[in-house]
């Protein structure tokens, strides 16, 4: 193997019941750690989680080049663990990394540092509806306030057992005053400072009652581009419409996902343009809107109230819901019940 993990000490912690926990504040017992330098990967390995030793002029913590992806592994039917679909997460963490100017995770690197981690921590991966919420993420680590692309990163693997991200469903507002992002931006990166620039209109939102804002578009303020942490998808007169990878949203892999089960399903897939008017269209001429984030944190959060300037409309959250056929459809697969017939399942 090109890079060798080495694996340190274990340690005592031991599995501990996470499922009343908020996502993502458990971490597991091992992380995987590598340090880029002199143009290369070295010092693979995987150790005792533990707090990192950085230097306060690490350009990460000044100019923001920090890149992350969100993965998950299953316990199967079958018993075996399985992550999920880890090729397309490889390729869009090299995206990213490639927008931020940070160098790129050889395949092999990324593949073997996850398996060998999820590999290690098998015990934290929760059985029954939990999964194991995997962390890949890299940061820019050269000490230097001077304004330049680092010569020196971390990548990073860290794990946490995962149960459901909401726990209700969803009042969003569509947002048309705060933008996420614009034609040319970061938007389709999974940059850290994509959530950070967020947090402050999310908290506006949620002061007003809301639990995430539907982003529009930066020049209209009238397109929908995602909601929150997920991207945004909508069913509406027997169509799955999303919109399209413009270059200002995140390629999700649950929305790539769910786009292929229901192609797989028979139903009819848009993915373009969706502007709040054809919202209120729907919504005032009585048709059936159902609305709902995709995500791997949340991967099927169903939107219940959609609030579009003074106005609150009520979406179809019943159980016979598309969403709910496309969720089941997606576990089913993921837990080996049925057909893995897109080679999604990554089986340790
Ligand atoms: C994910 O769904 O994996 C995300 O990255 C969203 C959030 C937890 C940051």
């Amino acid at each position: 193997m090109e890079h060798t993990i080495l694996i340190t000490s274990q340690t005592e912690r031991v599995v501990t019941d996470t499922k009343t926990l908020p996502f993502g504040k458990v971490p597991t017992e091992h992380m995987f750690i590598a340090e880029y330098s002199d143009g290369k990967w070295q010092n693979a390995r995987i150790t005792p989680f533990q707090d990192l030793v950085l230097s306060p002029l690490s350009l990460c913590l000044h100019y923001g080049q920090t890149v992350f992806e969100g993965m998950k592994a299953f316990v199967m039917d079958n018993g075996k663990i399985s992550i999920f679909r880890m090729d397309k997460h490889h390729e869009r963490f090299l995206k990213s990394l490639e927008r931020m100017c940070m160098p790129s995770v050889p395949k092999k690197l990324f593949t073997e540092a996850i398996r060998q981690l999820v590999e290690l921590d098998a015990d934290w991966v929760p059985r029954g509806d939990g999964s194991l919420y995997i962390r890949p993420f890299m940061i820019a680590t050269e000490p230097r306030i001077g304004v330049k692309i680092s010569d020196e990163y971390l990548f990073m693997v860290v794990c946490s057992p995962a149960f459901q991200y909401y726990t209700n469903p969803l009042k969003v507002k569509i947002e048309t005053t705060y933008v996420r992002s614009a034609n040319g931006g970061t938007g389709t990166a999974k940059c850290g400072g994509n959530y950070g620039g967020a947090f402050y209109p999310t908290q506006l939102a949620k002061e007003a009652g809301y639990d995430q804002v539907l982003w529009t578009d930066a020049v209209h303020h009238e397109f929908i581009e995602e909601s929150g942490t997920m991207n945004a998808m909508f069913y509406i007169n027997n169509t799955l419409i999303t919109p399209e990878l413009s270059g200002t949203i995140l390629d999700g892999v649950t929305r790539d996902s769910l786009i292929a089960i229901a192609h797989d399903l028979g139903v009819t897939v848009e993915t373009r343009q969706m502007s709040y008017n054809e919202l209120i269209n729907a919504f005032e001429n009585g048709v059936r809107v159902e609305a709902f984030g995709a995500g791997t944190a949340a991967v099927v959060a169903p939107i219940e109230i959609i609030a579009i300037g003074h106005k609150e409309y009520k979406c179809y959250i019943e159980p016979d819901a598309m969403m709910f056929k496309l969720q089941k459809a997606l576990l089913d697969i993921r837990k080996g019940v049925a057909e893995d017939k897109h080679h999604w399942n990554f089986t340790l």
